[in-house]
């Protein structure tokens, strides 16, 4: 079944709290902070603190993209804020074999992002580490970009690695996602899908999520 992980960075600031209590009352369980270092990507957005503050919302399960250089600088800080999950880039990695375990000896998920020119053939060998791909279908930085449609092969390649290991590997999306894009991601493999602008851009954010997260149900049943 595929869910939809909001995204925090497309968010007001203003009545975080409050949103965040919408959305998981509203079903969502999985939310996405996207770190930015002004480095790797030119903003810089949220720090470990945020990961903190989503936590402080009972029920959520909160990831943290790391968009940065030398993650394994911020690995026990996030860890320590609360992450369930922490995302690295392959692109700004050398050591990633490393990173990954030490993200799984800190006992959380790990993740693997790559961006839409990074070959899938960058993180086969780390595959056995990861527990979650992450697929950018735009490049990372912003919000609010258009879906890249070329990422979809890469996505159904993945998922045929995945199914010929026998493993468990989550696939997921991030950039663009939106009423139109989730279902060929869906079918491509993905069964987790960062939504930041598609969600808070309107004014009824609950239905916005009940949108997008029926349409991810609905594909997955066909699937
Ligand atoms: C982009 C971030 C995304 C972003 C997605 O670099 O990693 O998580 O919030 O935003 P939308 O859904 O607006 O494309
Ligand atoms: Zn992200």
């Amino acid at each position: 079944m595929a869910h939809i992980a909001p995204s925090l960075l497309a968010a007001p600031l203003g009545n975080l709290h409050r949103d965040l209590s919408a959305l998981v009352d509203a079903g969502a369980r999985c939310i996405h902070v996207d770190v930015m270092d002004g480095q790797f990507v030119p903003p810089i957005s949220f720090g470990a603190d945020m990961v903190t503050f989503a936590k402080s919302v009972p029920g959520t399960f909160v990831e943290a993209h790391l968009m940065t250089i030398q993650p394994e600088h911020l690995i026990d800080s996030f860890a320590k804020a609360g992450a369930d999950r922490i995302i690295v880039h392959q692109e700004v990695s050398p050591h990633l074999h490393r990173v990954l375990g030490r993200i799984k000896e800190l006992g959380i998920s790990s993740g693997v992002a790559i961006n839409p020119a990074t070959p899938l053939s960058a993180i086969t060998e780390v595959l056995e580490l990861a527990d979650l791909v992450l697929i950018m279908t735009v490049n990372p930085g912003w919000g609010g970009q258009p879906f890249i449609p070329s990422c979809l092969q890469k996505i159904s390649n993945l998922t045929s690695i995945i199914r010929e290991r026998g493993s468990s590997t989550i696939i997921e999306v991030d950039g663009g996602i939106n009423d139109e894009t989730i279902a060929p991601c869906v079918k491509a493999g993905a069964s987790l899908l960062v939504a930041g602008s598609a969600l808070f851009r309107g004014n009824d954010l609950k239905a916005s999520y009940s949108k997008l997260q029926k349409r991810a149900l609905e594909t997955s049943a066909t699937v």
